[in-house]
């Protein structure tokens, strides 16, 4: 195969990236996005103060954008995200807890019910933990207590019976890691309970202080064990040449290795636009010329 996305197909995988309703007009971003993946994630677009910057007010715009951009490319969609205490509009934290229950829940359900059919695949909880392995302290956190999530999960079922429900972190990556276990054990609680979850999105942002583990296949595949998918969601990593390109293959190899390991995302097309351009993380150049790490992933597929 000569492109990311036929590669991945190969494995029965997908490899998708993020993308920025604004970019869409720049023949070189869509023609380096329509040749090489076949799945897309709305960078920003599909986000809680993108979609209702106000109470009630929805705003779907640039984010069909990328829907429509997905669908007449036949290409795949994510969706990212639902509930996560970042990007989220300053009204939803003046709500008191009655309140903010029925706006979680609305909020999952319109824009669920919007995407029904379309998002294969939604990360409806983001980041709900800290480093340690407890609950971040989330304004949901705060005001609903441990069970936002589960309820979240139960109302994401409803709105798409047919999506995929993932929750999605970072810093998941090592085994052994505190913050790893905690996530384990809340997926390993919701499966023996019900609690209607079908996948985890490992973020994989990598960088020198926090490159991927060597052990990066077992955490996956012990997620899968509980029954449950795992994607990687967000890749990318800081660096250039030959490590760069080795850790990128080293990624590509851990999900392989998984038959539950759905596909790979990587967190933008070119560097140019990365959200840590000082990094140079991703697979494309600024010039869109591909790059060491880019040989290595399809090597590596
Ligand atoms: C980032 C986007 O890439 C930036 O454009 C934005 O300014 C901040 O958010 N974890 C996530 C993603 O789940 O939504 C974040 O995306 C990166 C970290």
């Amino acid at each position: 195969a000569s492109t990311l996305g036929e590669a991945a197909a190969e494995q029965g995988r997908y490899f998708g990236t993020a993308v920025a309703a604004n970019r869409l007009g720049e023949s070189d971003y869509v023609a380096t996005l329509n040749r090489e993946f076949n799945s897309i994630t709305a960078e920003n677009e599909m986000k809680w103060d993108a979609l209702q910057p106000s109470r009630g007010s929805f705003n779907f715009s640039s984010a069909d954008r990328i829907a429509d951009h997905a669908r007449s490319q036949g290409m795949q969609l994510r969706g990212h995200t639902l509930v996560w205490h970042s990007q989220l509009p300053s009204w939803v934290g003046n709500l008191g807890a009655s309140e903010l229950r029925s706006a979680m829940n609305n909020h999952i359900t319109t824009v669920m019910q919007r995407y029904r059919g379309r998002v294969g695949s939604w990360d409806v909880v983001n980041e709900a933990f800290e480093e340690n392995g407890s609950r971040r302290n989330s304004v949901f956190q705060q005001r609903l207590g441990n069970g936002y999530i589960e309820e979240a999960f139960r109302t994401a079922r409803a709105a798409d019976p047919n999506a995929k429900l993932c929750y999605n972190d970072y810093n998941t990556d090592t085994w052994s890691y505190a913050k790893t276990q905690g996530v384990y054990e809340m997926v390993r609680d919701f499966v023996s309970r019900g609690v209607p979850i079908d996948c985890v999105g490992f973020q994989a942002h990598f960088n020198s202080g926090n490159p991927m583990p060597s052990n990066y296949h077992t955490t996956l595949q012990n997620f899968a064990d509980l029954g449950v998918d795992v994607q990687i969601t967000e890749l990318d990593i800081a660096g250039s040449g030959q490590s760069q390109a080795e850790q990128y293959g080293g990624v590509v190899q851990a999900c392989l290795a998984v038959s539950r390991c759905d596909g790979i995302t990587v967190w933008g097309v070119t560097d140019k636009y990365s959200w840590r351009s000082g990094d140079t993380p991703l697979l494309f150049d600024g010039n869109y010329n591909p790059k060491p790490a880019y040989h290595a992933v399809l090597e590596a597929l």
